[in-house]
């Protein structure tokens, strides 16, 4: 099975990649290392394990960083909510983090694995950029790193800036530059891995403690996509299970190889992801831009990992 380290800053959507990615049992996941982001660390860790604990899963979760590396925090209360995870069907945690850093976690397992890892971040790339500048020797254990964060033509924060990046622009930046392969799956493609009703009343028919948390979970989180993002016609973006979705079949995206950067500097455009989509500057192509999906199967996907949780 493919090692994986996920990072994730739970988040309705983070909770359903968490989901795919366990239900779906294709990988051997090292960790859940924890980033604030759509809401503060505290939350976003008590999150985790809640999620962790619904769908009884025996991973080790990390305390990562607070805050952005030079900038403020931002959370995204006006999508998830308060708590960052609103579901009535969510048990009451009751385990502990992990001890020690999200940081030492992730040098740690790279270094004793026996293959290369895989790192799945998202939510902002603090705890992934803070690694990298730790432990540079270890970058070259690192295979790939699949990430859901950005866009080519566009972004939910600002005009150009996608949340996960917008967050901590200079943290994206050594992400993007670190040499490691990247597959970005921006908002041109979750703005297209749509959840319908007829998707959450499938998860609820289930009948299982998962499937009825996925369509609480989805209920909650698609009233902002209703009233925010009318032209999505009543669908939600599930942003984040894509990161896993393209690990378990690349075929149900479209890609392409493209040179990739983080503006950190604009007047306008801070935290956009600068996507040389039509190679104009004839540079190597750092990433793998996923720019389209086929809904039906990714929903597929997601469906039967779900259904093979307790
Ligand atoms: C990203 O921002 C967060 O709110 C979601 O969890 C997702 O990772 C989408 O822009
Ligand atoms: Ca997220």
């Amino acid at each position: 099975k493919r090692a994986l380290i996920i990072d994730c800053d739970p988040g309705h959507d983070d909770a359903l990649m968490l989901m795919l990615a366990v239900g779906c049992d294709l990988f051997d996941i090292k960790a859940i290392t924890v980033s604030a982001g759509n809401q503060t660390q505290e939350k976003t860790l008590s999150n985790a394990l809640k999620i962790l604990t619904l769908i009884e899963a025996d991973i080790p979760v990390y305390r990562g960083a607070e805050k952005p590396l030079f900038r403020d925090l931002i959370v995204a209360d006006y999508a998830h909510g308060e708590t960052g995870l609103n579901a009535p069907s969510l048990p009451v945690v009751t385990r502990e983090p992990a001890q020690g850093s999200a940081i030492e976690a992730i040098a740690k397992i790279v270094r004793e694995a026996n293959e290369g890892v895989t790192i799945v971040p998202t939510g902002p790339l603090t705890n992934i950029a803070t690694f990298l500048l730790a432990y540079p020797d270890l970058k070259n254990r690192i295979d790939r790193i699949s990430l859901m964060g950005g866009g080519i033509f566009r972004g939910n924060m600002t005009p150009l800036a996608e949340f996960n990046i917008y967050c901590d622009p200079e943290a994206a930046a050594i992400v993007f530059n670190s040499g490691i392969p990247i597959t970005m799956c921006g908002l041109d493609v979750t703005h297209k891995a749509l959840v319908y009703q007829k998707d959450i009343d499938h998860f609820r028919a289930i009948g299982n403690k998962s499937g009825n948390a996925a369509a609480d979970l989805m209920d909650f989180f698609s009233v902002y996509y209703r009233e925010h993002h009318t032209e999505l016609e009543g669908g939600a973006a599930l942003h984040d299970p894509c990161a896993i979705a393209w690990l378990i079949n690349p075929s149900v995206f479209a890609t392409k190889p493209c040179y990739v950067d983080v503006e950190t500097k604009g007047e306008l455009t801070t935290g956009a992801t600068v996507v040389d989509f039509y190679n104009t500057l004839q540079r190597k192509p750092n990433t793998e831009v996923a720019y389209d999906i086929n809904r039906e199967a990714y929903m597929e996907m997601i469906y039967q990992a779900v259904k093979r949780l307790p």
